[in-house]
């Protein structure tokens, strides 16, 4: 598909007010189809703002794993620099940035830990690879050399061969639950179209806000 005409087209149209859903995990769903219809590389990278206890912020990307329950899932390293932070201060941030059709969506909520059956479920999915580098790597701390790494991962290969990789328990989902949502489509003239969801009493206030 051709993104260049795409993009045009988003920005042309805009984001009418009779268009924009009640529910804004609706519209995020809505959203998030069309940028894999029209081949957004990778939309579901999102960048993930977090902030230490004296409200030092720090960001990053992650990728997003599902919406369930109204809640945004990521999987990380319970031991990193962001889960840490998370653990101390749930409150956090993130953008997905589809920049090929002049998007952008905003999610602030706080965070907590999945179940650990739910991190379970999704571990047992993940590519074996991916699942012997959780056992190897502590996430966010220093490494001497890569050689240090390899080193651990071929240990955790010979200590799993021929069986399941479980879960380590330094490894797991986190759900973001939305109390704000904002969606922005760019238009011409920088006379851009933002609505904003802010979570009230159980349902959803919506603004038109400006550029
Ligand atoms: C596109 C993209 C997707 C990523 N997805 C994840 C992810 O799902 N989970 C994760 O822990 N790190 C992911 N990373 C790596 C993080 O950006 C980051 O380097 C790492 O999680 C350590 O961050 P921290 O030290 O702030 O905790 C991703 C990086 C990129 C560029």
């Amino acid at each position: 598909m051709d993104l260049t005409a795409t993009r045009a087209a988003f920005e042309e149209q805009g984001l009418r007010r009779a268009d924009v859903d009640g529910d804004p995990l609706v519209q995020f769903e809505r959203w998030f189809a069309q940028a894999q219809q029209v081949g957004v590389h990778q939309p579901e990278a999102v960048a993930l703002a977090t902030a230490d206890v004296r409200g030092r912020p720090s960001v990053r990307h992650v990728l997003l794993k599902g919406v369930e329950d109204g809640a945004f899932l990521f999987f990380t390293n319970y031991g990193s620099r962001k889960a840490t932070e998370l653990d101390a201060n749930p409150w956090a941030a993130m953008v997905f940035p589809w920049h090929e059709v002049s998007r952008q969506v905003r999610v602030c909520g706080s965070a907590h830990r999945l179940e650990p059956a739910a991190s379970d479920a999704y571990f047992a999915t993940r590519p074996r690879g991916s699942q012997l580098g959780a056992w190897a790597s502590t996430q966010s701390h220093p490494l001497v050399a890569r050689a240090e790494l390899e080193a651990r991962v071929a240990a955790q290969t010979e200590r799993w061969e021929g069986r399941a990789v479980q879960r380590p328990e330094h490894w797991g989902g986190f759900a973001l639950v939305p109390v704000e949502l904002e969606f922005w489509q760019g238009r011409p003239d920088r006379l851009h179209d933002r609505f904003r969801y802010t979570r009230v009493d159980g349902g959803w206030d919506l603004e038109r806000l400006s550029p």
